[in-house]
This record gives C-alpha cells, structure tokens and sequence, in this order.
C-alpha cells in the first residue's frame, strides 16, 4: 500500500513493515530480511484478551497463531482488510495509507456475539526500525544505542540520535515516528523486553499474558510502541478504534535533537489530530479509491477470458505503478538496506504506467536522462535519497533508456520533448535528442570486429557475469540496439536528422546480417559469446542449450524473418515450454564455473539458472503476437498469470496478485513455486504485451494503431483507452475466429484506410473492429 511517499507492505495475516521516501535510510517499522519470507514477522499486530478468561489472540492470526473459528483476509486495491472471529468476538481490521499524509491507518471493529459482557484488553504493537535499514539488520545491539522513545499525550514517538547516509555520517535521523490511538490510552511500553518478558517472545509476549503493559521508556533499547486499552463489550455490543501510526519529518534546521524531536512531535500531533476528527478517516479511505479508480479507469478491457481482466484492469496495473515508483526497492525477498533503483529496471516499468498516468512516467524518464554520463553510458543503478549513482559498464542499460523514450514519444506524440535540455550526471548538458543520440553512439563504440555488441560487465543478465570481462558478445544486445535504430528512425526523420537516419539504417542492417550470420544455430538463435568466442546458448553447450531471449528479441528488433521467427520460437516451445510457462534456458548449470558467473552459482532451476524467470515470458508473448500466433501469446500468458498459478497454491505457494520475479523451473524439486514476488520488472511488459499486442490497441507516433492478435476463439473483446487526451471505445469482433488480420475498422460510423486512426483533439469515439 503506498501514496507514493510512504509505503507499507502488508501480508494476509497483517505481517510487514513501512518505510518512507526510500527504504535505505527511512524503515519506520522493523524488517528482518533472512526471516521475513519464512516466519512472516514482525508485522502490525493486534492482540486481544480476554480479561476474564486470560485467553488472547491476534487479530489477523500472526503473531500468537491461535486457531481462529473464522478467518478471511482481503486485499483490495489500495487497502487490507482481515476479518477473523475467536472466543465469540468478531473483529475486522481494515488497514490503509492516505493520499495526504505520510502515515497507515489501522481501522478495528470488535463486536461481542456472547450472550454476555465482556472485560477485554486490546494490545497495538510494532517493533520500530528507526532510519537505516542494514544497520538495524546487521548490527542490531549497536544500533538500539541509538533509539530514544517516548510516550506523551497518549502517543508513543519514536526517533534515532544517529543516522548517516552514503554522504554524511553523523546526523541524528531527521524524522519522528509515531504511534497513536483515537482513544485515551490505559497503557503502553517502549522497551521490547519489558513487553516480552526477559526470554519471551511476541508469540506469548509476557504484558499480554498478565494483561498489562508496564509504560517503559525507552533510551538505547530494542524499540516497539504498544499501546493497551481496557474495553468492556457489552451483549451484541460494537467498539470501533482506530490506531495510526507515521513518521514526519522533523525541522532539519534545529539546533539540537531535542529541538528537532519536538518539532517533529508537534507535527505528528496534528496528523494525529485530523484523524481523530469524525469523518476523517472515511473521507481519507474514500479518497485513495478515488485515486486507484482514477487510475484504473483509464484503460480498460472486458475479454472472455474473467482472469485475464482481473489481471489486466486491476492487479498487473497496479503492480505496474507500483514498480514504477519503487521499482525493486524492498519486498519480503530483497531490499536488506541497499535500497538501489535499477536504472534499466525502471527504463521498463515506466513503460506499464505511460497510457494511465503520464505524469509519473515523465518525471521518471527526465530523472532517468540525468543519470546518463556525457559520454552516453548509464548508472546502473542509483541511491534515491542521495542520488548518487554506480557506474558499472552494463551493455544493456542505454538501450533501455531509448526504449522508454520511444515508448514515451508514441504515447504524446509530443517531438517537442527532444529539445528539452538535461544535464548529463558527470558534466555538461545536452538535448534529450543529444542524449539519445549518444546512448546510441556509445553502444555503437562498443562493437567487436564482426560487429556485435560486446557484452561487458554483462547485459540484461545480470547474473550472466564471468569475473573475468572481455571478448564475450550479447546476441541480446544486438537485438536491442536493432529495436533501437528501427524504431528511431520515424523520430530522427520527424525532426529532420535524415542524415542519421541513413546512417543508422546501414548499421541496423550489418548489425541484423551479422547476428543472422554468427548467432543463427541452426534452429534457433545463440544468445552469446564466452570471453574466448565460443557460444552459449547454443546446440553446442550442455548447459543452456537455448536461451529465450535470443529468440524473443530477434523477433521483437525485426532480426528474425518470419520463416526463422517462427522457427526460434518453435524451438522455445519444444525446449523451454513447461506447464507453468516457459523456462528462461535449459538445461540448468549444475556446478558453479568462474566463466559463467553467478547464473551457475544459483541452485539449478533457481532464478536466472534454468527457472522460469517471467520477465522474458513477457517478451515471448509479444514475440507470438507479432508472428500473429494469437493461440499461443494467450497460453504463455495463461501458463505464468498470478491468476492461473494461484488456482494450485500449494505449490505456488505465494501472493495470488503479482507476479514473482520467477518460478521454480523443470529441474527444481519445487518446480511451480514463485518467488521473488513484487521483485520483477515483469509487471510492465506483460501489461504492455497484453494492451499493445494481445488486445492490439497500440500508440504510434501518428496515432493508434489497431492491431490485435487473438485467441481464435475469443469472438468479441472490449477495450477502452485514454489517449492523448481523447477517450476511445473499441468492439473488436471476432466472426471469423482468427487470430489477427484486420477486415474493416469503423470510426465513429466512418470506414478507416489502413489501421491507424489518427489522434482526435477530445471526445468520446466508438471504432467497431472486425478481424478477418
Ligand atoms: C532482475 C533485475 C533485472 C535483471 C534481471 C535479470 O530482475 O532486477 O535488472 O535484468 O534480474 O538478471
């Protein structure tokens, strides 16, 4: 759940943490990467006592695991809501992150269903983290001595006397965290041991087990900030409270930490306050519906197919802008305290947001042209608080830089945007057409004698990384930069570089011929060269033998002819294609080899060794739609969907909402799991493979253009798009049961020439398609 600004991650069973602004330097509550995964903890937790019976539980289940007589958790788009019922009490907790404020809500229900009053103790509890994340991780004692808590005026603060960044050391952290109820508030405790007992544990936390906290304070310990309040629940009765928990910045000016805190206190104190107010909470509720609502509704499609929609107009959007403001940033699998954005990461979740909300992806994509160095190469990726970028030599990472940008100027049609000047991250500035032009230029350095791209530190493959660089060529690369220069080559012509474009047409062909040359096996294409020149990914390896994006990308860039299009992506079929989707190359490395890499260091059928790593599936779908094999797009997507895998969660075993980074592959004992949820840049691809190529509703820079490829035995499907500030309705009908092809468009009663239909200035238009 995030606003942008603050993020929480929630599970099902209320487990998770939050941070804000990044998650590096500013986790409000605890995260404790090794465990996290496993155990599902710490979290938000609600305890609830019987006071008469000295029974207790948790609310959403976790920590105290007590079996509940019901339990339901939901997810919905912006909000959880876990409702269970234990020793006659029926409770819902819905929790939430306003638009406006940089907090979480936490909204209780607690109902009385005995046929007698009830003396209860509720218990509101969070183990807070305080700034850093990896030195709260990795050296927890030491960084307690840091911790300073406090309860005033029924709330707990929280703040930290040491805080550094990558650039300064020193400070003390310039934010409050704070913990607060809408109720007056019986008792509370700072201290974790004083609330656990010595030797206890927040399973059986010894404040709960006696019913009462013992209001420590805290000064250098382990922190958490509960709250207790006595309720008594009369017969049938309903309570509702609501617990609201935050971090404000303090005033960075201050003198002195004690200034600061109390400028931060007096802060929290009037969030606290306006969500004390009556209504308050509804209308902040309301409004981040308002807000996914908004989002959602700009594209939308209705199919035959019920997963594909929840899928495409709810949960891939979502995970879409999700990634494309945090990108890989934290999750229950990575982010213990580096908390980097991947430059070519979010070159491609931009992507996903571009048709729904332009204004996040313009102000990605300018920061993404300033962590480009003058002379065309990247950061590969960058600290968001302190902007400092790491520059490695990643063959890839320009090229994704021009793809987002191409993708940006088909959804605004707007050529202006090249004329904008933007300063390069080491000197100079230059226009983003500048920009571009050098990301080109400097891969274009970078080719060996028979003209391929080398591959350098390593290409989209990050795992790919033999400690030794040298001579090694990326097949994928080469494909990359072909997508590059085709797709250019209108935009270069649009502001009148005609000269460039002639020259970019005699590399893009040499670059084709030699890939079609060198990297063609036979049956399928190599993905690349070993330092010494032999191939990989080739019939001529025992370990991956093909690779899928060789295949992919040589459709995607228009390298592969249709005759060797069809024929690479046959082979992905027969070799790599599993009932949970395709792997990303078979057969595994088994052993780990220094001119490999890490890809041979990870478990075979783990990650990028032989899994089914989904951000390539995504780009094999699109592949499929472009050779016009609607059948087979739908299946790749079928196989890999959250929304199919989560019908056997057993062994899927994770969120049924978003994509994992990748399945466990053919040759894993626990071959179907997912893993690496959230962490994927995945979201993006499959959303655009789905709107651009499956349903065929695709910006161009003249228009949109109509171009879908289908299951054969979808007979009608329904689109609507926002698109340069028009709206857009379209029937697609299906009679003759093909996949694409295109018999007649009809706009707005009016027979269309071609199949773009030229942007309108506003209004609504209804395009009839019929496939044929
Ligand atoms: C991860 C990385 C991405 C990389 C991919 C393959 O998803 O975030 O940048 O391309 O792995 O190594």
């Amino acid at each position: 759940m995030t606003n942008g600004q603050y993020v929480a991650q929630i599970s099902q069973t209320g487990g998770g943490y939050s941070f804000v602004g990044d998650a590096g330097y500013n986790h409000i509550t605890r995260k404790i990467p090794g465990d996290v995964v496993i155990e599902d903890r710490p979290g938000r937790y609600i305890y609830l006592r019987d006071n008469d019976t000295g029974e207790f539980w948790g609310l959403g289940w976790q920590p105290v695991m007590k079996k509940p007589d019901h339990f339901e958790a939901r997810h919905g788009i912006g909000y959880t809501i876990i409702e269970s019922a234990n020793n006659n009490i029926d409770s819902s907790v819905l929790f939430f992150v306003p638009q406006a404020d940089n907090c979480e809500i936490w909204q209780v229900k607690l109902t009385n269903s005995e046929p007698k009053k009830r003396n209860l103790s509720i218990f509101f509890f969070v183990e807070w983290s305080l700034g850093q994340q990896m030195s709260n991780s990795q050296e927890a004692s030491f960084n307690d001595l840091f911790n300073v808590t406090s309860f005033k005026n029924d709330t707990i603060f929280a703040g930290k006397r040491r805080w550094e960044t990558s650039q300064k050391v020193g400070l003390f952290w310039d934010k409050v965290a704070y913990f607060a109820l809408d109720r007056v508030v019986n008792s509370f405790d700072c201290q974790k041991d004083k609330f656990t007992g010595v030797y206890g544990d927040i399973i059986r936390p010894q404040a709960v087990v006696e019913g009462k906290c013992s209001r420590s304070q805290g000064l250098g310990h382990r922190a958490v900030g509960v709250l207790q309040k006595n309720i008594i629940l009369g017969v049938g009765a309903t309570t509702n409270l609501n617990a609201i928990l935050g971090a404000v910045e303090t005033n960075p000016e201050s003198k002195s930490f004690n200034q600061a805190m109390a400028t931060g206190e007096r802060r929290a104190k009037a969030i606290i306050d306006k969500y004390k107010r009556p209504g308050e909470i509804e209308t902040a509720l309301a409004k981040v519906k308002d807000f996914w609502i908004s989002y959602n509704s700009k594209t939308l499609a209705r199919t035959p197919e019920e997963e594909f929609d929840i899928s495409f107009n709810y949960w891939n959007k979502y995970q879409a802008w999700v990634t494309a403001n945090w990108s890989l940033m934290d999750s229950y699998y990575i982010g213990g305290g580096s908390a980097t954005i991947g430059f070519r990461d979010m070159c491609q979740h931009i992507i996903g947001v571009m048709p729904n909300d332009i204004s996040l992806a313009t102000q990605q994509l300018k920061r993404l042209f300033g962590f480009q160095l003058k002379e065309g190469r990247t950061v590969h990726n960058w600290d968001k608080l302190t902007l400092v970028g790491k520059v490695t030599n990643h063959s890839d990472d320009p090229q994704w830089l021009v793809l987002a940008t191409i993708f940006f100027l088909k959804e605004t049609g707007d050529l202006g945007l090249l004329k904008k000047t933007i300063p390069y991250y080491d000197s100079g500035s230059g226009t983003i057409l500048e920009h571009l032009i050098r990301a080109i230029e400097y891969s274009l350095k970078n080719l060996s004698p028979r003209h391929l791209p080398y591959r350098l530190t390593a290409d989209w493959n990050d795992a790919f990384n033999p400690a030794k660089q040298g001579e090694g060529e990326s097949q994928m690369v080469a494909c990359q930069i072909c997508y590059s220069l085709r797709e250019l080559a209108p935009i270069l012509e649009g502001v009148g570089e005609h000269d460039l474009v002639e020259k970019y047409q005699r590399i893009y062909e040499k670059i084709k011929n030699s890939i079609n040359k060198y990297f063609w096996d036979g049956s399928w294409y190599i993905r690349s060269s070993t330092n010494s020149g032999s191939p990989l990914g080739s019939k001529k390896n025992r370990y991956q033998k093909i690779d899928i994006n060789a295949q992919t990308w040589a459709v995607i860039s228009g390298v592969a002819d249709e005759k060797r299009g069809k024929q690479a992506m046959d082979a992905v079929w027969k070799r790599l294609n599993t009932k949970y989707g395709p792997a990303i190359f078979l057969p595994a490395f088994q052993h780990p080899e220094e001119k490999y890499g890490t890809i041979s260091q990870f478990a075979p059928g783990t990650k990028e060794n032989g899994a089914i790593f989904n951000h390539p599936v995504s780009w094999a779908i699109i592949a499929e739609a472009l050779l016009g094999r609607g059948d087979q797009a739908f299946k790749f997507w079928q196989e890999t969907n959250f929304t199919y895998r989560v019908k056997d969660p057993e062994t899927y075993k994770i969120e049924p909402y978003v994509y994992a980074e990748f399945i466990y592959g053919p040759e894993h004992p626990e071959f179907g799991r997912g893993s690496f949820s959230w962490a994927t840049g995945s979201a993006s691809w499959f959303w655009r493979g789905c709107l651009d190529y499956i349903l065929g509703v695709q910006p161009v820079l003249g228009g949109l253009k109509i171009d879908p490829c289908l299951a054969k035995d979808w007979r009608q499907v329904e689109v609507t798009r926002q698109f340069r500030g028009a709206d857009y309705h379209f029937r697609i009908q299906n009679p003759f049961r093909v996949s694409k092809g295109i018999d007649r468009i009809i706009v707005d009663g009016v027979r269309l020439t071609g199949n773009v239909i030229r942007p309108f200035s506003g209004g609504s238009h209804f395009i009839e398609v019929t496939l044929g």
